[in-house]
């Protein structure tokens, strides 16, 4: 049994791709719904939260995690937290991705206030290559509107945030962009309008080829159940989780950090 988890429904990106990737995997989601956002909060209580999540897939069954969630993977990252199970987080294959995706050595990276105060992708790409230069600029609103499934690309009021967002982009020139938090892929159509032919990294998807790498053969092989957990409000998490993986499913409500 593998675990995943994020605040909400951000880390269903990473989801998706890791049910195409690994069909028989056996997978418990968690999202952290009561808690949401993470991105506002301090390091010290994220830490907590990471600590609380892995703890309840643990006792779920989970012998291996992802953290579908990039802030929490920044503060996993900074604060050198350990566990007893292996962790994969989605920072370090993003990074990796963006580094060979650019051309002109400019990578320009969104994230939550807290993704972006800790330097998470700016210090992994440093480490990759002392050639790149970076811009990153935070998108906190862009969590409740996936959060509300309010990502539609005729939609104006997800445009008008992007457009004021991401202006800094277009002076700074950049051809990639790391989606520096699994909620923003859902965003992807309203973004592009914005940066047209900048590529997009998926930090969903980059976390779920990650996660693919890091599990033995045999943790991929299983019966393919999945379990959708939320720590509050499971009909609306099912409702918005339902459209965004295109399928129906029922979450249930879980007490975490008990
Ligand atoms: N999906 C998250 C991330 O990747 C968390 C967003 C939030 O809770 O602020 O950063």
């Amino acid at each position: 049994m593998t675990g995943i988890f994020d605040s909400g429904v951000g880390g269903l990106s990473a989801m998706k791709a890791a049910r195409a990737m690994m069909p028989r995997c056996d997978i418990v989601y968690l999202g952290d719904t009561a808690r949401v956002p993470y991105g506002t909060r301090s390091n010290a209580q994220i830490k907590k939260y990471i600590a609380e999540d892995i703890a309840f897939l643990e006792k779920s069954g989970a012998d291996a995690v992802l953290i579908a969630c990039a802030t929490a993977s920044s503060v996993y990252i900074s604060e050198k937290m350990q566990f007893d199970i292996p962790v994969t987080e989605v920072i370090t294959p993003s990074a990796l991705l963006a580094a060979a995706a650019t051309k002109n050595g400019r990578v320009g990276i969104i994230g939550t206030t807290a993704t972006v105060e800790n330097r998470a992708f700016e210090n992994k790409l440093r480490q990759i290559s002392d050639k790149i230069v970076t811009t990153a600029v935070p998108c906190p609103l862009f969590v409740p509107l996936v959060e509300n499934g309010l990502t539609d690309e005729s939609d104006p009021v997800p445009n008008e945030i992007a457009r004021r967002y991401l202006a800094p982009f277009i002076t700074f020139g950049c051809d990639t962009l790391i989606l520096g938090c699994t909620h923003f892929p859902l965003l992807s159509g309203v973004i592009s309008k914005q940066l047209p032919g900048v590529t997009l990294i998926n930090s969903g998807e980059a976390g779920a080829s990650a996660l693919f790498r890091a599990l033995s053969r045999k943790s991929r092989s299983g019966s393919g159940s999945i379990r959708y957990c939320v720590s509050d409000a499971p009909d609306k998490f099912s409702v918005t989780a339902s459209r965004i993986l295109g399928e129906k499913i029922e979450a249930e409500e879980v007490e975490i950090g008990r």
